[in-house]
């Protein structure tokens, strides 16, 4: 599988009767086969392959939890191994556990690593969250929050409490209290007028004024929690002087910073974590996607020592000891390292950049180019209004998978189209991608001005 091959148009006959099977008896919340519908049959490196026959390149890639593509042939080696000596141990320890965590040490920066100790969370990224708000408020007594605008931090109570999307929030009414949210300091240009940017406004000013000022109705904080690049708030990335700023309030006010690198971790941005290229050390930051490197569940939380009262059974769970995972993502760094992947994250992000910035003089409905290394956003426009435009978004994913590519959109409104491709994408994969983005946006630009492709 190295090549991406439509048969039948989209969904073909088994995909559809599939889809209708699952409507009928799964639940109404289902997400992903609603905007990309295709049953799954087997996937490979940068590669699925849907039960129809057609091969897609999936820059979904489980929302960006394969860094190293599917099923990658050393990590699956290593999972069969494992799983015949041991796949679940709770919180005990075992050797491939050992492993791990010495792995996951070894790629702090060398400065940071007596700093810190780790927790084994839940296996969802959620579940880290709850675990860095719990942390945060046991150890400082304190109980508010604050987060900030377009940050996603999951699905669970306290994880969808600091998280800024109005519509997933709507109908719960006792979501944790003490939430207090600001606006995000990026460096976009964003078309989305009504979202801050740092030439509207100083967000780092705006945190601090609130902070110094006894009538701006904070109460005491546990935590600041925030992503250096947004991924589902639409890939806006951190200005560097914003978060110089938080850094600094966050010590002078003596208040934990939690940095969600549940989506940026292991690599994603081309640094291990995207907190190194801040020059900041956080209190406490969580990772989950990557750590396996094969999509299986292990979600850390790293906190600094000196954070207190961290006591036996503070948070707990059930699935914290996977095995499999641990196997796999042992190897996925040690193939990170020895094959340079870092620096491949570095090298195809720019030519996608580059592309992408060609591509946006020729079609005016392509707006701001977004993200970091492989975690890369286009905001598409309405042509006429220049607004952020979601149905053009739509249109141009539906494209998209129509012509072999599977891409997310996200975003405010989902007007924001996304790539995520694998860490070790090759170029061949990368440049195959770009030519069926170019064919869909010209398909597009041809729907808009009313002729057929
Ligand atoms: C930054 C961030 N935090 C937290 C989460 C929640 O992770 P999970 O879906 O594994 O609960 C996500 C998921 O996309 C995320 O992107």
């Amino acid at each position: 599988m190295d090549k991406s091959i439509i048969k039948t148009a989209i969904p073909g006959p088994k995909s559809k009767a599939a889809l209708q099977k699952q409507i009928q008896w799964e639940s109404d919340a289902i997400s992903y086969p609603k905007r990309l519908p295709i049953a799954l049959d087997k996937a490979y490196g940068s590669y699925v392959q849907d039960i129809d026959g057609n091969i897609f390149i999936d820059f979904l890639l489980g929302a960006g939890s394969l860094p190293l593509g599917h099923s990658h042939p050393e990590l699956v080696d290593e999972v069969y191994k494992q799983a015949k000596k041991l796949t679940l141990g709770l919180d005990f320890p075992t050797p491939i556990k050992e492993a791990f965590t010495e792995a996951h040490i070894n790629m702090l920066p060398e400065n940071l690593r007596n700093s810190y100790k780790l927790h084994f969370c839940g296996p969802t990224g959620a579940d880290a969250v709850e675990a860095a708000i719990k942390l945060a408020k046991i150890s400082t007594g304190h109980q508010e929050i604050i987060s900030f605008r377009g940050g996603y931090h999951g699905c669970t109570n306290g994880a969808l409490s600091v998280t800024g999307n109005r519509q997933m929030k709507k109908n719960f009414l006792g979501l944790m209290p003490g939430v207090h949210f600001f606006p995000f300091g990026s460096e976009s240009h964003s078309q989305t007028s009504w979202v801050m940017n740092s030439q509207q406004l100083d967000a780092g000013m705006f945190l601090e004024s609130a902070l110094r000022d006894a009538n701006s109705g904070l109460g005491n904080i546990a935590a600041i929690i925030l992503e250096l690049v947004q991924g589902e708030g639409g890939l806006y990335v951190a200005e560097k002087s914003f978060v110089s700023k938080v850094y600094r309030l966050s010590r002078e006010f003596n208040i934990p910073l939690i940095i969600d690198e549940i989506q940026t971790g292991c690599g994603r941005t081309g640094t291990w974590y995207a907190f190194e290229q801040y020059d900041i050390e956080p209190d406490i930051f969580i990772t989950s996607k990557g750590t396996s490197g094969i999509g299986l569940p292990s979600s850390l939380m790293f906190y600094k020592k000196e954070l207190k009262n961290w006591m036996a059974g503070n948070h707990i769970g059930t699935f914290r000891g996977n095995q499999l995972a641990f196997s796999a993502g042992v190897n996925a760094i040690k193939i990170i390292k020895e094959e340079r992947i870092l620096d491949n994250v570095v090298k195809m992000s720019q030519i996608i950049v580059d592309k992408l910035n060609t591509l946006k003089i020729k079609f005016p409905f392509l707006g701001e180019i977004r993200g970091k290394g492989l975690m890369l956003g286009v905001e598409i426009l309405d042509p006429e209004c220049k607004d952020a435009d979601e149905k053009g978004a739509k249109k141009i994913q539906e494209l998209t998978l129509q012509n072999g590519l599977i891409i997310e959109v996200g975003g405010r409104n989902d007007t924001v189209i996304r790539l995520l491709p694998p860490l070790n994408v090759g170029i061949e994969t990368v440049n195959e991608s770009l030519l069926i983005l170019e064919k869909v946006f010209t398909c597009y630009e041809n729907l808009i001005n009313e002729k057929s492709c």
